[in-house]
Protein backbone atom coordinates (compact mmCIF):
# COMPACT_ATOMS: atom_id res chain seq x y z
CA UNK A 1 0.00 0.00 0.00
CA UNK A 2 2.76 1.77 0.80
CA UNK A 3 4.01 1.84 -1.67
CA UNK A 4 1.67 2.38 -4.32
CA UNK A 5 1.54 5.33 -3.13
CA UNK A 6 4.81 6.50 -3.49
CA UNK A 7 4.31 4.89 -6.95
CA UNK A 8 1.21 7.67 -7.29
CA UNK A 9 3.57 10.52 -6.31
CA UNK A 10 5.90 9.32 -8.92
CA UNK A 11 3.43 9.25 -11.22
CA UNK A 12 2.03 12.20 -10.53
CA UNK A 13 5.76 14.17 -10.76
CA UNK A 14 6.00 12.58 -14.13
CA UNK A 15 2.77 14.01 -15.32
CA UNK A 16 3.44 17.44 -14.76
CA UNK A 17 6.64 17.41 -16.18
CA UNK A 18 4.46 17.26 -19.62
CA UNK A 19 3.99 20.72 -20.40
CA UNK A 20 2.70 21.31 -23.74
CA UNK A 21 2.30 18.47 -26.54
CA UNK A 22 1.83 18.15 -30.27
CA UNK A 23 -1.43 15.77 -31.44
CA UNK A 24 1.26 12.86 -31.19
CA UNK A 25 2.45 13.49 -27.69
CA UNK A 26 -1.09 14.12 -26.61
CA UNK A 27 -2.06 10.40 -28.23
CA UNK A 28 1.12 8.80 -26.87
CA UNK A 29 0.14 10.33 -23.44
CA UNK A 30 -3.15 8.87 -23.64
CA UNK A 31 -2.13 5.42 -24.51
CA UNK A 32 0.36 5.66 -21.42
CA UNK A 33 -2.10 6.55 -19.01
CA UNK A 34 -5.57 6.19 -20.06
CA UNK A 35 -5.44 3.30 -22.80
CA UNK A 36 -7.04 -0.09 -22.14
CA UNK A 37 -3.41 -1.25 -20.45
CA UNK A 38 -2.36 1.76 -19.25
CA UNK A 39 -1.28 3.44 -16.39
CA UNK A 40 -5.09 4.31 -15.11
CA UNK A 41 -6.25 0.77 -15.89
CA UNK A 42 -3.39 -0.80 -14.00
CA UNK A 43 -3.73 1.06 -10.27
CA UNK A 44 -7.15 0.42 -10.51
CA UNK A 45 -6.75 -3.07 -10.73
CA UNK A 46 -4.72 -2.92 -7.32
CA UNK A 47 -7.87 -2.53 -5.08
CA UNK A 48 -8.59 -5.97 -4.73
CA UNK A 49 -5.04 -6.10 -2.81
CA UNK A 50 -5.94 -3.44 -0.89
CA UNK A 51 -7.56 -4.66 2.89
CA UNK A 52 -11.54 -4.15 3.06
CA UNK A 53 -11.07 -1.42 5.59
CA UNK A 54 -8.95 0.66 3.43
CA UNK A 55 -10.82 0.43 0.34
CA UNK A 56 -12.54 3.69 0.70
CA UNK A 57 -9.75 6.03 1.42
CA UNK A 58 -7.46 4.41 -1.50
CA UNK A 59 -10.37 4.52 -3.47
CA UNK A 60 -10.40 8.15 -3.11
CA UNK A 61 -7.00 8.58 -3.74
CA UNK A 62 -7.07 6.34 -6.85
CA UNK A 63 -10.02 8.59 -8.27
CA UNK A 64 -8.25 11.79 -7.58
CA UNK A 65 -5.46 10.23 -9.41
CA UNK A 66 -7.67 9.87 -12.82
CA UNK A 67 -9.22 13.01 -12.53
CA UNK A 68 -5.33 14.68 -12.85
CA UNK A 69 -4.59 12.61 -15.23
CA UNK A 70 -7.78 13.34 -17.36
CA UNK A 71 -7.23 16.91 -17.12
CA UNK A 72 -3.77 16.63 -18.10
CA UNK A 73 -4.43 14.78 -21.47
CA UNK A 74 -7.42 17.19 -22.39
CA UNK A 75 -4.84 20.04 -21.63
CA UNK A 76 -1.85 18.78 -23.31
CA UNK A 77 -4.68 18.10 -26.59
CA UNK A 78 -5.95 21.39 -26.73
CA UNK A 79 -2.19 23.06 -26.44
CA UNK A 80 -1.86 20.75 -29.80
CA UNK A 81 -4.75 21.96 -31.23
CA UNK A 82 -3.43 25.51 -30.94
CA UNK A 83 -0.23 24.41 -32.20
CA UNK A 84 -2.30 23.55 -35.18
CA UNK A 85 -3.83 26.56 -35.80
CA UNK A 86 -0.80 28.72 -34.96
CA UNK A 87 0.50 26.97 -38.12
CA UNK A 88 -1.66 28.03 -40.35
CA UNK A 89 0.53 31.32 -39.81
CA UNK A 90 2.86 29.98 -41.98
CA UNK A 91 0.21 29.42 -44.96
CA UNK A 92 2.27 30.55 -47.90
CA UNK A 93 -0.62 33.72 -49.43
CA UNK A 94 1.66 34.07 -52.73
CA UNK A 95 0.46 30.59 -54.06
CA UNK A 96 -2.26 30.33 -57.05
CA UNK A 97 -5.94 30.04 -55.72
CA UNK A 98 -7.59 27.21 -56.31
CA UNK A 99 -9.83 27.65 -59.34
CA UNK A 100 -13.51 27.31 -59.33
CA UNK A 101 -15.20 25.32 -62.03
CA UNK A 102 -16.98 26.92 -64.77
CA UNK A 103 -20.46 25.73 -64.70
CA UNK A 104 -21.97 24.70 -68.29
CA UNK A 105 -24.91 24.34 -69.62
CA UNK A 106 -27.01 20.65 -70.34
CA UNK A 107 -26.32 19.44 -73.80
CA UNK A 108 -29.87 19.62 -74.34
CA UNK A 109 -30.53 22.97 -72.86
CA UNK A 110 -28.44 24.38 -75.71
CA UNK A 111 -29.96 22.46 -78.58
CA UNK A 112 -33.43 23.38 -77.03
CA UNK A 113 -32.16 27.01 -77.43
CA UNK A 114 -30.73 26.55 -81.26
CA UNK A 115 -34.21 24.99 -81.84
CA UNK A 116 -36.20 27.65 -80.64
CA UNK A 117 -34.11 30.68 -82.31
CA UNK A 118 -34.05 28.57 -85.47
CA UNK A 119 -37.82 28.95 -85.68
CA UNK A 120 -38.45 32.09 -84.13
CA UNK A 121 -36.51 33.64 -87.39
CA UNK A 122 -39.61 31.67 -89.33
CA UNK A 123 -42.38 33.64 -86.93
CA UNK A 124 -42.85 30.18 -84.59
CA UNK A 125 -43.59 31.41 -80.92
CA UNK A 126 -42.76 28.95 -77.71
CA UNK A 127 -45.68 27.33 -76.33
CA UNK A 128 -45.50 25.14 -72.98
CA UNK A 129 -48.26 23.20 -71.39
CA UNK A 130 -48.50 20.97 -68.10
CA UNK A 131 -46.62 17.71 -68.04
CA UNK A 132 -49.98 16.10 -66.15
CA UNK A 133 -52.76 15.58 -69.10
CA UNK A 134 -56.01 14.54 -68.80
CA UNK A 135 -57.21 12.03 -71.75
CA UNK A 136 -59.04 14.70 -74.43
CA UNK A 137 -55.82 17.01 -74.31
CA UNK A 138 -53.26 13.92 -74.95
CA UNK A 139 -55.13 11.73 -76.94
CA UNK A 140 -58.73 12.35 -77.67
CA UNK A 141 -58.47 15.37 -78.78
CA UNK A 142 -55.79 14.49 -81.03
CA UNK A 143 -57.88 12.03 -83.18
CA UNK A 144 -57.26 8.82 -80.76
CA UNK A 145 -60.89 8.32 -79.25
CA UNK A 146 -60.71 5.35 -76.43
CA UNK A 147 -60.06 1.64 -77.77
CA UNK A 148 -57.77 3.63 -80.59
CA UNK A 149 -55.15 0.96 -82.00
CA UNK A 150 -52.75 4.15 -82.23
CA UNK A 151 -52.83 4.39 -78.38
CA UNK A 152 -50.23 1.78 -78.08
CA UNK A 153 -47.81 3.34 -80.32
CA UNK A 154 -46.98 5.10 -76.87
CA UNK A 155 -46.80 3.05 -73.89
CA UNK A 156 -48.97 5.51 -71.24
CA UNK A 157 -48.09 5.87 -67.70
CA UNK A 158 -51.38 6.43 -66.18
CA UNK A 159 -51.92 8.15 -62.80
CA UNK A 160 -55.43 7.90 -62.92
CA UNK A 161 -57.43 5.68 -65.20
CA UNK A 162 -60.95 5.13 -63.88
CA UNK A 163 -63.97 6.43 -65.66
CA UNK A 164 -65.83 7.95 -62.80
CA UNK A 165 -62.85 10.16 -61.23
CA UNK A 166 -61.19 10.69 -64.82
CA UNK A 167 -58.31 9.97 -66.73
CA UNK A 168 -55.01 11.50 -65.95
CA UNK A 169 -51.56 10.84 -67.18
CA UNK A 170 -47.91 11.94 -68.30
CA UNK A 171 -48.26 13.42 -71.46
CA UNK A 172 -46.66 11.27 -73.90
CA UNK A 173 -46.06 13.86 -76.55
CA UNK A 174 -46.25 17.80 -76.43
CA UNK A 175 -49.01 17.64 -78.85
CA UNK A 176 -50.87 18.43 -75.72
CA UNK A 177 -49.72 21.82 -76.21
CA UNK A 178 -50.65 22.04 -79.20
CA UNK A 179 -54.29 20.80 -78.20
CA UNK A 180 -54.18 24.01 -75.20
CA UNK A 181 -53.05 26.58 -77.94
CA UNK A 182 -56.12 26.08 -80.34
CA UNK A 183 -58.36 25.70 -77.66
CA UNK A 184 -57.16 29.52 -76.90
CA UNK A 185 -56.19 30.64 -79.87
CA UNK A 186 -57.88 30.74 -83.31
CA UNK A 187 -55.51 31.09 -86.79
CA UNK A 188 -52.97 32.38 -87.36
CA UNK A 189 -51.09 29.68 -85.04
CA UNK A 190 -47.67 29.08 -85.73
CA UNK A 191 -46.12 27.87 -82.37
CA UNK A 192 -43.19 25.20 -81.20
CA UNK A 193 -43.63 23.33 -78.04
CA UNK A 194 -40.43 21.85 -76.34
CA UNK A 195 -40.77 19.65 -73.09
CA UNK A 196 -40.82 16.62 -71.19
CA UNK A 197 -42.67 13.71 -72.60
CA UNK A 198 -42.79 10.32 -70.49
CA UNK A 199 -43.08 6.55 -71.91
CA UNK A 200 -43.40 3.38 -69.84
CA UNK A 201 -40.23 1.93 -71.67
CA UNK A 202 -37.58 0.13 -70.16
CA UNK A 203 -34.25 2.63 -69.43
CA UNK A 204 -31.77 1.20 -71.72
CA UNK A 205 -28.79 3.22 -73.86
CA UNK A 206 -31.96 3.33 -76.50
CA UNK A 207 -35.15 4.30 -74.96
CA UNK A 208 -35.68 6.11 -71.96
CA UNK A 209 -38.94 6.69 -69.79
CA UNK A 210 -38.87 10.09 -70.44
CA UNK A 211 -37.44 12.24 -72.79
CA UNK A 212 -37.69 15.91 -74.71
CA UNK A 213 -39.75 16.94 -77.52
CA UNK A 214 -40.39 20.16 -79.86
CA UNK A 215 -43.65 19.61 -81.79
CA UNK A 216 -44.55 22.65 -83.78
CA UNK A 217 -47.95 23.34 -85.60
CA UNK A 218 -48.87 25.75 -88.23
CA UNK A 219 -52.56 26.43 -88.62
CA UNK A 220 -53.71 29.72 -91.35
CA UNK A 221 -55.62 29.72 -94.52
CA UNK A 222 -53.36 28.21 -97.68
CA UNK A 223 -50.82 26.06 -95.42
CA UNK A 224 -50.13 23.21 -97.78
CA UNK A 225 -47.39 20.17 -97.76
CA UNK A 226 -44.54 22.31 -99.55
CA UNK A 227 -44.60 25.13 -96.49
CA UNK A 228 -44.40 21.85 -94.59
CA UNK A 229 -41.47 20.79 -96.35
CA UNK A 230 -39.96 24.38 -97.00
CA UNK A 231 -40.05 24.78 -92.88
CA UNK A 232 -38.42 21.43 -92.02
CA UNK A 233 -35.35 21.93 -94.84
CA UNK A 234 -34.97 25.34 -93.64
CA UNK A 235 -34.53 23.72 -89.95
CA UNK A 236 -32.06 21.04 -91.24
CA UNK A 237 -29.81 23.14 -92.60
CA UNK A 238 -29.80 25.86 -89.85
CA UNK A 239 -29.50 23.01 -87.36
CA UNK A 240 -27.05 20.74 -89.31
CA UNK A 241 -25.18 22.27 -92.12
CA UNK A 242 -26.19 23.01 -95.89
CA UNK A 243 -24.58 19.23 -96.96
CA UNK A 244 -27.10 17.47 -95.31
CA UNK A 245 -29.87 15.66 -97.40
CA UNK A 246 -33.16 15.18 -96.31
CA UNK A 247 -35.88 12.45 -97.22
CA UNK A 248 -39.40 12.05 -96.47
CA UNK A 249 -41.21 8.39 -96.28
CA UNK A 250 -44.69 7.75 -95.76
CA UNK A 251 -46.07 6.97 -92.46
CA UNK A 252 -49.33 7.16 -89.86
CA UNK A 253 -49.82 9.69 -86.92
CA UNK A 254 -53.65 9.72 -86.39
CA UNK A 255 -53.91 13.44 -85.92
CA UNK A 256 -52.03 14.33 -89.64
CA UNK A 257 -53.40 13.05 -92.97
CA UNK A 258 -50.97 12.76 -95.16
CA UNK A 259 -48.01 11.81 -92.50
CA UNK A 260 -44.78 11.25 -93.51
CA UNK A 261 -41.22 10.73 -91.15
CA UNK A 262 -38.22 13.00 -92.18
CA UNK A 263 -34.95 10.97 -92.51
CA UNK A 264 -31.49 13.27 -92.81
CA UNK A 265 -27.94 11.21 -94.17
CA UNK A 266 -26.17 10.06 -91.16
CA UNK A 267 -24.24 13.15 -89.52
CA UNK A 268 -22.16 10.39 -88.03
CA UNK A 269 -20.53 7.72 -90.78
CA UNK A 270 -21.65 10.53 -93.59
CA UNK A 271 -23.58 7.63 -95.67
CA UNK A 272 -20.83 4.83 -95.25
CA UNK A 273 -23.21 2.73 -92.67
CA UNK A 274 -22.78 2.85 -88.43
CA UNK A 275 -24.44 1.89 -85.70
CA UNK A 276 -26.35 4.75 -84.91
CA UNK A 277 -28.09 4.94 -89.06
CA UNK A 278 -28.58 1.10 -88.79
CA UNK A 279 -26.11 0.53 -91.98
CA UNK A 280 -28.27 2.72 -94.01
CA UNK A 281 -26.95 5.96 -94.17
CA UNK A 282 -30.42 7.56 -92.84
CA UNK A 283 -31.39 9.03 -89.59
CA UNK A 284 -35.24 9.76 -89.01
CA UNK A 285 -35.19 12.92 -87.08
CA UNK A 286 -38.86 13.40 -87.08
CA UNK A 287 -42.59 12.85 -87.59
CA UNK A 288 -45.23 15.30 -89.18
CA UNK A 289 -47.97 15.69 -91.37
CA UNK A 290 -51.20 17.85 -92.80
CA UNK A 291 -53.40 18.31 -89.46
CA UNK A 292 -56.29 16.19 -89.25
CA UNK A 293 -59.34 18.03 -90.38
CA UNK A 294 -60.97 16.35 -87.21
CA UNK A 295 -58.35 17.82 -84.99
CA UNK A 296 -59.25 21.53 -86.18
CA UNK A 297 -62.80 20.48 -85.99
CA UNK A 298 -62.26 19.16 -82.03
CA UNK A 299 -61.15 23.01 -81.79
CA UNK A 300 -64.33 24.59 -83.74
CA UNK A 301 -61.77 25.44 -86.32
CA UNK A 302 -63.10 25.05 -89.83
CA UNK A 303 -61.01 23.01 -91.84
CA UNK A 304 -62.96 24.41 -95.18
CA UNK A 305 -61.30 27.53 -94.28
CA UNK A 306 -57.78 26.56 -92.81
CA UNK A 307 -55.35 23.87 -92.85
CA UNK A 308 -52.09 23.51 -90.89
CA UNK A 309 -49.15 21.11 -90.98
CA UNK A 310 -47.52 19.81 -87.42
CA UNK A 311 -44.42 18.13 -86.67
CA UNK A 312 -42.73 16.34 -83.79
CA UNK A 313 -39.13 15.81 -83.00
CA UNK A 314 -37.14 13.90 -80.01
CA UNK A 315 -34.42 16.52 -78.98
CA UNK A 316 -31.89 13.65 -77.40
CA UNK A 317 -31.73 12.26 -81.24
CA UNK A 318 -30.60 15.74 -82.51
CA UNK A 319 -28.20 15.74 -79.64
CA UNK A 320 -26.83 12.19 -80.28
CA UNK A 321 -26.04 13.52 -83.81
CA UNK A 322 -24.58 16.84 -83.01
CA UNK A 323 -22.52 15.48 -80.03
CA UNK A 324 -22.35 11.83 -80.65
CA UNK A 325 -23.70 10.98 -77.54
CA UNK A 326 -25.03 7.50 -77.56
CA UNK A 327 -26.24 6.79 -74.78
CA UNK A 328 -29.58 8.18 -73.50
CA UNK A 329 -28.62 7.77 -70.09
CA UNK A 330 -26.13 9.34 -69.93
CA UNK A 331 -28.59 12.93 -70.45
CA UNK A 332 -30.28 11.97 -66.77
CA UNK A 333 -27.35 11.04 -64.70
CA UNK A 334 -25.50 14.49 -63.76
CA UNK A 335 -22.15 12.90 -64.18
CA UNK A 336 -20.03 16.15 -64.18
CA UNK A 337 -17.51 14.20 -66.68
CA UNK A 338 -20.17 14.23 -69.37
CA UNK A 339 -21.67 17.86 -68.78
CA UNK A 340 -17.91 19.65 -68.53
CA UNK A 341 -17.97 18.54 -72.40
CA UNK A 342 -20.39 21.25 -73.11
CA UNK A 343 -19.04 24.27 -71.89
CA UNK A 344 -19.00 26.04 -75.54
CA UNK A 345 -21.74 27.80 -76.62
CA UNK A 346 -22.84 25.81 -80.11
N1 LIG B 1 -46.76 13.38 -81.60
C1 LIG B 1 -45.90 12.53 -82.41
C2 LIG B 1 -45.07 11.65 -81.49
O1 LIG B 1 -44.92 11.93 -80.36
C3 LIG B 1 -44.98 13.32 -83.27
C4 LIG B 1 -45.73 14.07 -84.35
C5 LIG B 1 -46.18 15.35 -84.10
C6 LIG B 1 -45.99 13.49 -85.56
C7 LIG B 1 -46.87 16.04 -85.08
C8 LIG B 1 -46.67 14.15 -86.54
C9 LIG B 1 -47.11 15.43 -86.31
O2 LIG B 1 -44.57 10.66 -81.91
Amino acid sequence: MEQLIKQLDQYRKDIEAYMTATAETAEEFRIKYLGTKGIVKSVMGEMKNVAPEERKHFGQILNEFKQTVEEKYHQLKESSAEKTETAGAAFDYSLPADNFLTGSRHPLSIVRSRIISIFSRLGFAVAEGPEIEDDWHNFGSMNLPEDHPARDMQDTFYINNSKEEGIWLLRTHTSNVQARVMEKQKPPIRVICPGRVYRNETVSARAHCFFHQVEGLCVDTNISFADLKHTLYFFVKEMFGSDVKIRFRPSYFPFTEPSAEMDISCLICEGDGCAVCKHTGWVEILGSGMVHPKVLENFDIDPNKYTGFAFGMGMERICQLLYRVNDLRLYSQNDIRFLQQFTGSV
